[in-house]
């Protein structure tokens, strides 16, 4: 099955979901009008915390019984459906370089590494577009034999990869990617360029015929802060507020990570309701500001001391502490609870974000692949376009009609 077919279901599954894409859950008694509507709330509401955990870790029909409504129960079984086949990497070890590379960003490499060494293909050149330090471009490099271009914006870290490519076959260019055009024969790489930088990557190997092997990640941000627009037909504009969403682990089979998630958010409401009973007047997000985001895995009585000392606020009793984060708690609970259909759309957006990209190659004759390239717990952004151009002097209309439907604008 294609690509673009397979989005244009993702597509439509969303597009019927998107008042509960738009409708953040904040807190407070009424539920969402789109809990409402469905009559979602009275199950979601009665989840155990086993239940509620089960549906973030697992994906929301991991959440369900039998009682629960039957759209509910529907969305959960379309969701896990079509996002299972991409849970799974296979495990493959390719190279890679260890020097000043933390762990997860070493095992991120291997598995690229094992997976370009399955890709067939003659590539006279590698670009690595925001390479960083170009970890993956040397590895890449020494394993295909070829020479490579590190593209990266930061001089700084231009710098850095530089010394560390001495000797290698990897020269680094100072260079805005958005605009780096490339050329047949190219192998063009990228692995995790935030947002409207990975639509660039694709639109300008698409462009020259250039094979493409690209890690998506960071789908919500765009060049103007508005909305993403698709580059393909396939109606897929995704308000900003929603595109966090694809940035989510919910569903990746991360529990650990969830719950820690989870445990700093409650915090946050928490330092949220003792500042107001302070008098400070909070805007949405507020409540972090002056405290170090890492500093939320301490316990709340530290996060509050040090929150109210920065504002020059007096101090909190114990008593006033317990209050508080219990009834932050039971407010987290309600939040978590009503939220879940919501985040569970996460990972079916990613995936639709990413298959936008992927169907663009294949209606310009390119063989494509949407896959994980490694497991989520290494990183939860691991959704792979592997992108084969179609043979040179096939024209773009030829290479449209062997790629099925589908046409383009950009
Ligand atoms: C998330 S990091 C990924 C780095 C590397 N590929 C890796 O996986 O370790 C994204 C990199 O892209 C670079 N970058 C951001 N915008 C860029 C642009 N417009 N052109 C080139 N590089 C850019 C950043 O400086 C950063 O080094």
């Amino acid at each position: 099955v294609s690509v673009a077919a397979r989005l244009r279901v993702w597509a439509a599954l969303l597009d019927t979901h998107r008042d509960v894409l738009e409708g953040r859950v904040l807190g407070g008694a009424t539920p969402p009008a789109w809990v409402a509507a469905r009559g979602w709330g009275e199950a979601l509401l009665a989840l155990s915390d086993d239940a509620l955990l089960a549906g973030e870790t697992r994906g929301l029909a991991a959440a369900l019984t039998s009682d629960a409504p039957a759209s509910l129960r529907a969305l959960g079984a379309d969701l896990e459906a079509w996002t299972a086949p991409f849970r799974r990497a296979p495990a493959r070890d390719g190279a890679s370089p260890t020097r000043g590379v933390k762990a997860r960003k070493r095992r991120q490499i291997a598995a690229l590494a094992g997976r370009l060494r399955e890709a067939s293909g003659p590539r006279r050149r590698l670009v690595d577009v925001g390479a960083g330090h170009g970890h993956l471009t040397r590895a890449l490099s020494e394993a295909l034999g070829i020479e490579a271009r590190a593209v990266e914006a930061d001089p700084a870290r231009a710098e850095r990869g530089s010394t560390l490519a001495e000797g290698s076959a990897v020269r680094f260019e100072v260079a805005d990617g958005m605009t780096r055009r490339f050329a047949p024969g190219d192998l063009v790489v990228g692995l995790h360029p935030c947002g409207a930088l990975g639509d660039a990557v694709v639109r300008h190997a698409a462009a020259a015929g250039a094979d493409l092997f690209l890690v998506s990640c960071c789908l919500q941000k765009t060049v103007d802060g508005g909305p993403r627009r698709p580059l393909t037909d396939v109606p897929l504009t995704v308000p900003r507020a929603a595109l966090g969403l694809a940035n989510l682990t919910h569903g990746l089979g991360d529990g650990p990570g969830i719950e820690a998630a989870m445990a700093r958010r409650s915090k946050r409401l928490a330092l949220r309701r003792l500042l107001r009973a302070r008098g400070v007047d909070l805007g949405p997000g507020d409540e972090v500001r002056g405290v170090h985001r890492r500093h939320f895995e301490r316990p709340f009585a530290e996060v509050a001391a040090e929150a109210l000392t920065r504002r020059g606020l007096p101090g909190a009793s114990a008593d006033e502490l317990r209050d508080i984060e219990a009834a932050a708690r039971v407010e987290h609970g309600r939040i978590r609870r009503l939220a879940l259909p919501r985040s569970a759309l996460g990972r079916l957006l990613e995936l639709a974000l990413v298959g936008d990209r992927a169907a663009y190659l294949e209606a310009r004759g390119y063989r494509v692949s949407l896959e994980p390239a490694f497991d989520a717990a290494i990183s939860p952004r691991n959704l792979l376009i592997v992108g084969t151009a179609p043979p040179r002097g096939l024209s773009r209309r030829d290479g449209a009609r062997r790629g099925g439907p589908g046409s383009s604008r950009g």
